[in-house]
């Protein structure tokens, strides 16, 4: 695996690559990679023969009392595993300067209302610092297809919006979430969380469960929802929110079962929040 720190190396490193024949998949992280990330390589390589992930933990995304500067950071384990994967080239920048260089003007994307929806409402500016990150990831390394995990489903919705108009000749894929044993589905982030805090997480995707399962069966949306909401108060989740969308994040009219759906929630337990879904 190449590893390049400077937007130099990655240039030059790419263009060696767009000689070789096949297509060249972009993974984008945070880093602290987990099985989650790494499916998301196992997806790209059945569509592509060159792989580049990105590690970059960017501050355009996180809000100013938000975990910038405690998230998670284990380059030496991430560099293990991206090789075990067969990962071909890592753009891991030194410093946010080689993604966002002094000598430009950075090209700020707005996420509009949808963006300050559901996990937008709690983290204000959030997604545009996404999309504003992965707009410049698509623009240093303009990959054949981009592949991001159906976890992170409202980032996921934004990112091929923003692409249908900016980048309409990336193909962009969606992973499925990877879950531990119990359900949780893993995130960097439950590295915050104690072993009996990871066995209560497991109750947000049994209530995302129980809530499809009672949909189907025609229940009333708002029983649905005020019965999840209590649930998770009982086992100390403390919900951001719980709620049905259709699987373009529009408002779901109360009798509206056609069509598939999703229902999302986002939960607190001791300062760090999860989010998790399910799509039917
Ligand atoms: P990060 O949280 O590191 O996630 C990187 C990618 O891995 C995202 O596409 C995310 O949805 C996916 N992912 C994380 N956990 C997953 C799981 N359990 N199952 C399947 N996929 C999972 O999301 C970001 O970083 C950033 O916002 C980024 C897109 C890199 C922009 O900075």
């Amino acid at each position: 695996m190449i590893i390049t720190r400077t937007r130099e190396e990655l240039y030059k490193t790419l263009e060696a690559f767009s000689k070789r024949p096949g297509k060249l998949a972009l993974i984008p992280t945070m880093g602290n990679l987990h099985d989650g990330h790494l499916s998301l390589i196992k997806l790209a390589k059945l569509k592509a023969s060159k792989i580049i992930t990105t590690i970059f933990v960017n501050p355009l995304q996180f809000g100013k009392n938000e975990d910038f500067k405690k998230y998670p950071r284990s380059e030496k384990l991430d560099i293990e595993k991206l090789k075990e994967e067969h990962c071909d080239i890592l753009f891991i920048p030194r410093n946010g300067e080689e993604v966002f260089s002094k000598h430009e003007k950075v090209k700020t994307l707005d996420s509009g209302t949808l963006g300050s929806e559901l996990c937008g409402k709690i983290r204000p500016g959030h997604f545009d610092g996404v999309l504003t990150v992965v707009n410049k990831l698509f623009e240093l390394i303009n990959p054949n297809i981009a592949v991001f995990g159906a976890k992170d489903y409202q980032q996921q919705i934004l990112i091929r919006k923003m692409a249908k108009s900016l980048h309409p000749q990336i193909s962009l894929l969606k992973a499925p979430i990877i879950r531990s044993k119990n359900g949780v589905a893993l995130s960097s982030r439950n590295n915050y969380l104690s072993e009996k805090e990871l066995d209560i997480a497991a109750n947000l995707f049994k209530c995302l469960q129980n809530s499809v399962n009672s949909y189907k069966k025609r229940k009333q949306l708002n029983e649905i929802l005020n019965n999840a909401n209590s649930f998770l108060v009982s086992k100390n989740l403390m919900p951001d929110y719980f709620e049905l969308r259709d699987s373009e994040l529009n408002l779901v009219s109360k009798d509206n079962f056609e069509g598939r759906k999703v229902f999302l929630g986002s939960v607190t337990i001791n300062n760090t929040r999860l989010i998790d879904n399910i799509e039917f």
